[in-house]
């Protein structure tokens, strides 16, 4: 019988990683970050000094970067060909960064296998934006997390306050909308639900309320 998958797709700022974390600890299955992998680049190519218009350099760069998760005690950590990248890896420049990187076909095939390789026993939660519609077609769930644009950027807004970053909801919102059309308008694998998942959205919504209902779409013995 084959590893069982949840994948939790969607666009920035839906909650996936807070419920696909939440979710992989409750079921004791591995747990893929698949937008880490696409930062991950990103930061190698920024220290690199690549040049964003030159797709060859960057699949070279996919191709060369080692990427690592490590559990820590302040978390998970993600070290970028042996250093430790994990607050750079978060910032709203990678992220951007990421999504242009993630528009070029030859990344995304690099990166297919990786992502697979995830899938071991007992299970796993795999976050991102195609995970049930290119990288695991035949997971066993699927869930599409949205929640209107400016939930989401009252989400990160409040994020980046607690954090002590200054910057501006309008601002916030308009980066989201852009990211949401990129992502959204690119020829492969554009963010858009598979045709079997289930749409969650979050707005209003409490994190327990949604682990909730994501849990319940999980057959019992998967
Ligand atoms: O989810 P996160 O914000 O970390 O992802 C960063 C960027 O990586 C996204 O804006 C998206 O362009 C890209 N991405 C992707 N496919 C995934 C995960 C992330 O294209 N499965």
């Amino acid at each position: 019988q084959p590893v069982p998958v949840l994948t939790i797709d969607g666009p920035s700022g839906a909650g996936k990683g807070t419920v696909s974390r939440i979710v992989a600890g409750r079921l004791g299955w591995h747990y893929l970050d698949s937008g880490a992998l696409y930062r991950a680049v990103g930061v190698a190519a920024s220290w690199a000094d690549l040049d964003l218009a030159d797709p060859s350099a960057l699949v070279r760069c996919t191709f060369d970067t080692a990427i690592e998760f490590r559990d820590g005690s302040e978390g998970l950590r993600v070290l970028v060909n042996g250093t430790d990248a994990t607050s750079e890896l978060r910032l709203e420049t990678t992220g951007a960064v990421a999504s242009a990187i993630a528009a070029i076909p030859e990344v995304r095939e690099a990166l297919k296998e990786r992502q697979r390789a995830f899938r071991r026993p007992p299970g796993l939660v795999a976050d991102g934006r195609d995970m049930g519609t290119v990288i695991f077609p035949d997971a066993t769930a699927k869930v599409f997390l949205t929640a209107s644009a400016e939930e989401r950027a009252r989400r990160r807004h409040n994020q980046l306050k607690e954090k002590g970053v200054s910057v501006t909801f309008d601002g916030l919102l308009r980066e989201i909308l852009a990211r949401d059309a990129r992502d959204a308008q690119r020829t492969v694998a554009p963010l858009k639900p598979a045709e079997d998942a289930v749409l969650i959205d979050t707005t209003g919504l409490g994190i327990d309320e949604v682990v909730e209902r994501v849990l319940a779409l999980v057959p019992k013995h998967a």
